[in-house]
């Protein structure tokens, strides 16, 4: 090994191996996502979240009978103790929807059945308590900030139906259902990212999975990560129409202003996640009539590629999906969580099966060694 520390320094870490991992493999050139060997595009074409939260956790695709366990085991812990409600209650109105959840989160954990069980089993069956729980408070979060009151989940209906139901008291119609569905599987889960990342190295420390929770929703929530698709319909809602979307994107180029929902640490040749969620958002723009984002959206990824070589990630297309589902932005972000809770815990799991604790070195760049202490007296 090289003694100059720098030889070994990524800013960023980026281009380095931080672990080891069986769960999903980001692949670029060609770019594909693979989530226990199985492509993201056949189960965002055939699978249920459910089924593929079974996959990330248990490593199969379950028969008819687990999921049928699974849904029954799903439903039953779908509710929130009554103290968390009360708890969010006294949340100020301005709260940001992400503090809202990740205090949910924390107030959740000591309710939790297994607690105290950080044994595999306990910590899977406290990764199905999360991944139930996770809709139900996102939905309480946002009613309860708006000054209304949580609509309790329908045991009949699956995450993405229900989700959408909690929020309004209205059922979603099918391709409304599916078009969410396949959002919540492609964000399920998605390697080494840095909300992923932050959850394995709280839980290297053998603390519990609800913490690697709360870290993982505290790193979601920033603008260069989970936080894009929030920021992406803002900008389209700024660009607003597509006779305004080449000159737009051309003086945000030029002025060197980031174009929300472009770019990708690890996909230089597109997101996978990307080209399947844009055409299930033109689907339903066209299905509703408003085409207008898919529009903008081509003229804004043609430039894009054009003048920087950049492709749509997949918080791109979540936006305006999002938006033509008639979901308030503020939601966007927690969505995420809402599904990505899923991948979490599996690394979670993952880690505290094989765990290492994670403590990399830092180069220091401070003053040598020999400054004297002055006394306080003497300052
Ligand atoms: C995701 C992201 C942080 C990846 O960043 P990264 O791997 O560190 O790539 P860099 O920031 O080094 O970008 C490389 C070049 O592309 C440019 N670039 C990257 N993303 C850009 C964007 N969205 N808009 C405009 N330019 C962008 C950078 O300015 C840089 O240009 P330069 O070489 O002329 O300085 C970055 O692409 C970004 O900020 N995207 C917008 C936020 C977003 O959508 N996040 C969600 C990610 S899933």
């Amino acid at each position: 090994m090289s003694t100059d520390p720098y030889a070994n320094y990524s800013p960023g870490l980026e281009g380095v191996y931080a672990g080891v991992t069986t769960i999903s493999e980001v692949h670029d050139d060609p770019s594909y996502l693979i989530y226990r060997g199985i492509d993201v595009n056949d189960l965002a074409a055939q699978a249920s979240y459910e089924e593929t939260a079974y996959l990330l956790l248990y490593e199969k695709l379950p028969n008819r009978e687990e999921l049928a366990n699974f849904l029954d085991v799903l439903n039953r812990s779908r509710y929130l103790p009554a103290e968390v409600v009360a708890g969010l209650r006294l949340m100020p109105k301005t709260t940001d929807l992400m503090d809202m959840v990740r205090t949910g989160f924390a107030m959740t954990a000591p309710f939790d059945p297994d607690y105290e069980d950080n044994s595999h089993g306990g910590n899977v069956r406290k990764a199905i308590h999360i991944i139930a729980r996770a809709p139900v408070l996102v939905a309480a979060a946002y009613r309860l900030r708006s000054g209304k009151e949580p609509i309790p989940p329908d045991p009949n209906l699956r995450t993405s139906a229900n989700f959408l139901y909690m929020l309004t008291g209205e059922k979603p119609d099918e391709l409304s259902d599916r078009a969410f569905n396949t959002s919540l599987i492609l964000y399920a889960e998605h390697g080494f990212n840095a909300s992923t990342f932050a959850c394995r190295v709280t839980v290297s420390t053998l603390s519990d999975i609800y913490s690697g929770i709360v870290t993982g929703i505290g790193t979601l929530k920033g603008p260069l990560h989970g936080g894009a698709n929030e920021e992406a319909m803002k900008m389209l809602l700024e660009i607003g129409t597509p006779a305004n979307a080449e000159k737009w994107v051309r003086h945000a180029i030029e002025t060197k202003r980031k174009v929300m929902g472009f770019g990708h640490r690890e996909y230089k040749h597109g997101d996978p996640r990307a080209r399947i969620l844009t055409k299930v958002a033109g689907e339903v723009g066209k299905a509703k009539g408003y085409t207008i984002w898919s529009k903008i959206g081509e003229i804004l990824e043609k430039v894009m590629l054009e003048e920087k070589g950049l492709y749509p990630n997949v918080d791109f297309p979540a936006a305006y999906l999002y938006y033509l589902l008639g979901i308030p932005i503020s939601l966007y972000t927690p969505i995420f969580v809402m599904a990505r809770v899923a991948g979490w815990s599996a690394h979670a799991i993952e880690q505290l099966d094989n765990n290492r604790l994670i403590r990399p070195k830092v180069i220091y760049e401070g003053p040598a060694r020999g400054v004297p202490f002055v006394p306080i007296d003497e300052r």
